[in-house]
Formats: C-alpha cells, structure tokens, sequence
C-alpha cells in the first residue's frame, strides 16, 4: 500500500508523503562525499522538521543546525544529544539566546551587537560566528544569503572586530560559519566563499571548526545538473570540519499527493483546481520554483498544457503554469514531486485552511508521522 492513490484514500487528501529509502541514501552519499576524513554533516531542519525524520536523521549520525527556539527543541526532543545541536538564529532575542544557551547547545552569533550581547549575558563562554564572505548565490534572489545584499553574517573584513568584542567578554570563537545560500549547483561560488573563510581563519585561533553552511542544491527538473559532490569533495573535505544540508536531504524523498477538485476551461487557459495550493507548498508562488507534477489517476491519458492551481483566495496561489499534464478529471491524484524540503515546514494556515498530514514510508509500511490539522485545532477554545 505504497502508490499515491492508495494512500491517499487511505490517509485523505491533499497528503505529504516522504521516502525513508531515499532520505538514508542522501545521508549516505553526503557522508561519503569527503574522501578519507569525516567532517561533520548537520541537517538544516528548517528544510523539514518532522519528528520521524529527525529521528531517522539522528540513527543516520547527523546533527541538527536550528534557527529556533522551536527547532532546536523539536532536535532534542527527537532525542539529539545538545552537543549534537549547533543554533545559528537571524536576530534572535536575549530570551531565545538564554533558552538556547541553557539547554546546553551551541550558539553562532550572526551579528557584532549579537557577539556583544552573548558576551555580557554569557561571559567567558564559547560560542561561533557567521562571516559574511562577500559572495553568495541561490535559486532564487531570496534565498542569496551571503554578498552585499544580505542581512547574514559579519562582513568577513570585520574580523578584528570579531576578536576585539571577543576579547572584551573573554569569549573562545570556538566555529567559523557561513552560509552562502540554498538550492546551489554551481560549485564555483561555494569554492570561492570558502576561501574567503578560510584565509581569514588563521587570525582565530580557537576556532577549531570551519563551518561551510550548507547550500547543496538538487536537480528539480529534468534539463538540471545535478551539483558535482565529488568535486566539492575534493577541493573542500580536507580543509572544512563541518557542512549543513537541509534541502539536499529530504527534497527528493517527499511528495505532496492532491486530488483535482475542478477543471475551468477558459478561452486562455485550462485551470486544474486541487484541494491543495500555497499553503501547503509555497516554493513555486514565492520563488516561481518548479515541481514535476504527474497525473497519477490518468498516467496514459492525452496531454493537455494546464495550470494547476490551489484554493487559496489569491492569483499568485499556482504550483504550475502552462505545463503539460495527462489530461485532468475532477477526482484525479497528482503527485507534486521533489517536496520533501521547504514543502510541509513552510506550510501556513492561510484562509485558516488546516495543514496536511504526513506519512513516512518504510520497508513497505506506510506511517502517519503527523496527523492531518483540524478546523478545531485552528480556533482552538471558545
Ligand atoms: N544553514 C543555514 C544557516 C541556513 O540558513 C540554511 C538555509 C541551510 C543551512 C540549509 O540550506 P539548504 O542546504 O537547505 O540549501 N525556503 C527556501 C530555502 C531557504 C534556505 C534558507 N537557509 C526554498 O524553499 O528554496
């Protein structure tokens, strides 16, 4: 009881649906990509924050970079070990640092004032820094988190700042971070940013971790390289402790499975409308990202170029414009391909529509790991 269909008749409709196979051999390829010395990887749990995940992702020996409160403690409550836990917020408060602190995990600061701050409420303690390398790249231009446009880091020509805030608090900068972007295939600019780290590294001399970010893109569609890990690996595993990946672990594991509610043939277009939409997968309004997306009910059936859209009360709300899709009957289940990260953890509750369940599948059982949400657990108590 594995296909689309058959889960969603049994789960409901619209349903996220990830395959563990597929997360373990990510983990498994990400492990190897660094010939002949074990550096670190932590998985960015922004990427997909299901508990069942964290809990395959511990078994598989990674650990877990969080930007919350929330997802630090989502880590630990799957049972990470705190020196397991590395928090790495944008702008975070002093209640956040003290809650992150005191749960024992480790803190990199991404701003001077923010390394001033830890230093008066944490005197004498360790803790990381984000360097801004001058460089970034992504997907998209809202997902470019290093470079001159970007509120990420500490501009990497500010490093005697670094210490001298340091030294005041007598603070250790025990890591080294930075975080480029996401959804990367290019390794170009990986390679430079990285050496912008690593020449300013010397001037620390406590740091005993360089910290690349993460970044790893995957291929969405079928025209896309797939980044060269090989050669990353190559020119990087000898010379960086740690590598944080979020999107190149789950991405491809998951599906988002959703039911066509309404076919509208205008003189333009054909809108296939599903019980689904941006609230649920949000990547394609907000970034214009494209997922596959098959006809699972019709597989043979004439191609028919649609826009597939969702409920939400707004023009924006599409997963695909003029794509061509065997042709849709209400009734009808798609698979949106490649949803696994940034699908369900950016998810909303807009038009307080309820959020999807999720289902992992493992040697051939499939399992709720989230319970589909509820107009009930929407507006809460009278
Ligand atoms: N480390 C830090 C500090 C990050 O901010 C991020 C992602 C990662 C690691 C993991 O990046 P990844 O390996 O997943 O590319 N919502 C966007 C992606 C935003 C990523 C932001 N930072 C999307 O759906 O494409």
């Amino acid at each position: 009881m594995t296909k689309g269909p058959e889960l969603v008749a049994r789960f409901g409709s619209p349903l996220y649906v990830y395959d563990a196979a597929e997360i373990r051999a990510r983990c498994r390829e990400l492990r190897g990509f660094l010939p002949g010395r074990a550096a670190e990887i932590f998985y960015a749990a922004k990427a997909n924050a299901n508990r069942a995940i964290l809990e395959l992702l511990l078994a598989e020996g990674l650990g877990i970079d969080g930007v919350s409160e929330g997802e630090v403690k989502a880590a630990l409550r799957a049972g990470f070990p705190a020196a397991r836990v590395s928090f790495n917020g944008n702008n975070v408060s002093d209640a956040e640092l003290r809650a992150v602190h005191e749960a024992g995990v480790h803190v990199i600061v991404d701003s001077l004032g923010q390394l001033e701050r830890f230093g008066l409420l944490f005197p004498g303690t360790s803790v990381g820094v984000r360097i801004n390398p001058d460089v970034g790249d992504g997907h998209h231009d809202h997902v470019v988190t290093g470079g001159p446009q970007a509120k990420f880091g500490i501009e990497h020509v500010r490093f005697e700042d670094i210490l001298a805030t340091a030294n005041r608090h007598r603070l250790k900068i025990d890591v080294l971070q930075q975080h480029i972007g996401s959804g990367l295939l290019d390794p170009a600019p990986m390679l430079e940013a990285a050496e912008v780290l690593l020449r300013i590294a010397p001037a620390f001399v406590d740091a005993g971790v360089l910290d690349f970010g993460g970044g790893f893109g995957v291929p969405y569609r079928r025209s896309e390289e797939p980044l060269d890990l090989a050669l990353l690996g190559r020119e990087l595993g000898q010379r960086l402790d740690r590598f944080e990946a979020g999107r190149y672990v789950v991405a491809t594991s998951g599906t988002l499975y959703c039911t066509v509610t309404a076919v509208k043939r205008t003189r333009t277009t054909t809108f296939v409308g599903t019980d689904s939409g941006m609230h649920h997968l949000l990547r394609p309004a907000l970034y214009g990202s494209w997922h596959e997306i098959e006809n699972l009910s019709h597989p043979g059936g004439p191609i028919e170029r649609v826009s597939v859209v969702g409920q939400i009360c707004e023009s924006g709300d599409v997963f695909a414009k003029d794509r061509p899709l065997a042709k849709p009957r209400e009734g009808d289940v798609l698979a949106v391909r490649n949803a696994g990260a940034y699908g369900f953890s950016m998810a909303s509750t807009y038009n307080l529509r309820p959020r999807p369940a999720e289902v992992l599948l493992e040697g051939g059982e499939a399992r709720l790991v989230r319970r589909r949400e509820t107009i009930d657990d929407l507006l809460g108590r009278d």
